[in-house]
């Protein structure tokens, strides 16, 4: 679904939750603990667009040992612009194998957990040698399914949030912190 009205990426959000300076320095954390545990072996790094795009882009190059990378593209079938119904369609599969690859699939957000976990089921499926997890954001007032999250950046209140890769309507994808909506933004429809 998309917002009715054209949005205003500097008066539609009501606080900034995390600033861009905090992720970055998350980020740089994140890219060093991956480096270490990872180390003398390589990693594929596997993206689930759209919203993990500035992540992955800032986290490959906090990690200072070989990454591949690929991307993968799903989508929840129904639901609403704020609500996941559950069901995962893959709108862009793999590009290569990942057999006997150490796997990361990097996450901007788990919210419900269905998405991730549908993806741990299939990525398992296409046998990697291991398959971790890391997300920036972890709203766990709304998980339906434990996940085991092995490199997470924040812990967020149930909060509608944007920015930094996550949308509202497609929008707001570009804002450099994580912040909230004002709730008549997504009331407003
Ligand atoms: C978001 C997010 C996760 C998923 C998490 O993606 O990137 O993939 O929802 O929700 P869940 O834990 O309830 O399954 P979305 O479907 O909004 O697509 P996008 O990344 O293209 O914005």
């Amino acid at each position: 679904m998309t917002a009715l009205r054209e949005p205003d990426l500097v008066n539609d959000v009501a606080e900034i939750l995390i600033s861009a300076d905090r992720i970055q320095s998350k980020v740089a954390e994140l890219g060093a603990l991956v480096s270490s545990d990872y180390a003398g072996r390589s990693v594929t790094l596997v993206s689930v667009l759209k919203g993990s795009l500035p992540f992955m882009a800032d986290l490959m190059r906090a990690i200072t040992i070989p990454v591949r990378i690929d991307l993968m593209e799903v989508s929840s079938y129904g639901g609403t612009a704020t609500e996941s119904s559950g069901l995962v369609r893959i709108l862009k599969d793999l590009s290569s194998s990942i057999d006997g690859k150490d796997v990361l699939i990097v996450e901007d957000i788990i919210d419900t957990g269905l998405t991730l976990n549908y993806l741990v089921r299939y990525l398992r499926g296409k046998n990697p040698t291991s398959l971790r997890i890391c997300s920036l954001l972890d709203k766990p007032a709304r998980r339906l399914v434990e996940i085991r999250i092995d490199y997470l950046g924040f812990t967020i209140p149930d909060q509608f949030v944007v920015g930094y890769g996550l949308d509202y309507g497609e929008h707001y994808r570009n804002l450099p912190f994580i912040g909230v909506l004002k709730p008549e933004v997504y009331t407003a429809l």
